[in-house]
């Protein structure tokens, strides 16, 4: 089964140049993630999301801001809550923070958001779901769009319902993870539900879950005439996977390649999130990139200890010495473009979708 997966496709006037998209993962996706998820090939890439109780409670104890680079567009950020006129308004702050387009969680299974009637839950409950869509839709000159699970309970078929709802209410598109909210994680996305969706919709599908191989995005391409693929898990701490997932001959990544990235994500992270977060933050990445039988176990374990990010540093660099002048050359293609702060809105702690 042969797709191009570099064929572009649009939602709305937004023009993606290929059909792989890289997912929002909250602790994850921040802006090193984003950015080289894009020089992999991603043709969309979506911000964590980002909480609108930093409206309502401004003096609420802030998390991260977002940061927005020139190169990152085209860019979704993502928003959750539970009211519309503040998703609304919402919206409008990450439209002038630079998104290109407005991604709306109604996929968030974790209880500190579910309980808020935020997330997951608004499958269950339509004429809110319907309600914050467009008044997100309204607001904003940019396409919205939604990303869902397949409902709350285990077989639910809500979003099937629900999807063509919102579609009427001003979506632009729906991404689908076909799980249930109680499966978190378990189990496998069941994408003969994507296939019904795209049937009952006439806006672009995204399919999202177990993404993990250019043979699995082609198979789920064709068997549901999805637009694209999201690439979640598997792109942690692992670019090549969106290559191979795009073109599938990317082959296995020299120890020099994957340390040159590692110590760009290091050091973006740390411009990003400062260096106390980041030493704390990055510890779950080094598992992620020196993985797949690259290094040794024991590496891994000596960076994670490591008490300084220069320690990490030299580290990487004595085990792979040559990735230095790649690391170099990275820095100098990606010199740093126009930023702009998303203030006011934190970066949510409580992802999931
Ligand atoms: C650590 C982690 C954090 C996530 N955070 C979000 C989030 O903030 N918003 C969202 O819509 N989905 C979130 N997800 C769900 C992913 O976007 C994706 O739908 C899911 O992981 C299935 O795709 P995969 O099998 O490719 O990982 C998260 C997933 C993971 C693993």
């Amino acid at each position: 089964m042969h797709v191009n997966l570099h064929e572009p496709w649009r939602i709305g006037p937004v023009e993606i140049p290929t059909r792989v998209v890289l997912a929002p993962m909250a602790g994850v996706s921040v802006q090193a993630f984003r950015r080289q998820g894009r020089r992999y090939g991603a043709g969309l890439v979506c911000s964590e999301m980002v909480s609108c109780a930093g409206i309502e409670h401004r003096n609420e104890r802030t998390l991260d801001y977002l940061r927005v680079a020139a190169d990152e567009h085209p860019l979704a950020i993502q928003i959750f809550g539970s009211e519309p006129s503040v998703m609304a308004e919402a919206a409008r702050m990450v439209v002038a923070a630079g998104a290109d387009l407005v991604d709306v969680n109604f996929g968030c299974p974790v209880r500190k958001v579910t309980k808020t009637g935020a997330g997951a839950t608004l499958l269950e409950d339509p004429a809110r779901a319907e309600a914050i869509v467009a008044a997100v839709a309204a607001a904003v000159p940019v396409p919205v769009s939604v990303k869902m699970r397949r409902g709350l309970e285990n077989g639910s078929r809500a979003c099937l319902e629900l999807g063509p709802r919102l579609v009427e209410a001003g979506a632009a598109s729906l991404t689908l993870h076909p799980r249930s909210a109680r499966q978190m994680y378990t189990g496998e996305a069941d994408h003969a539900l994507t296939a019904e969706l795209v049937q009952r919709v006439n806006v672009p599908v995204v399919a999202s879950g177990d993404i993990v191989s250019h043979a699995k995005a082609c198979e789920v391409l064709a068997t549901t005439g999805a637009a694209a693929v999201m690439v979640g898990r598997a792109a942690q701490g692992n670019p090549w996977a969106v290559a191979e997932i795009l073109d599938g001959d990317a082959g296995e990544p020299t120890r020099e390649e994957v340390v040159a990235e590692l110590l760009l994500f290091v050091r973006e992270t740390v411009r990003e999130l400062g260096e106390q977060r980041a030493t704390g933050f990055l510890k779950k990445f080094y598992g992620w990139y020196l993985g797949h039988g690259r290094f040794p176990k024991p590496f891994k374990q000596e960076l994670i200890q490591s008490r300084t990010i220069a320690e990490v540093e030299q580290r990487l660099l004595i085990a792979a010495p040559g990735a230095a002048d790649l690391l170099e050359e990275l820095e100098e293609e990606q010199a740093v473009g126009d930023e702009v702060l998303l203030e006011g809105l934190p970066i949510s702690i409580y992802g999931g979708g």
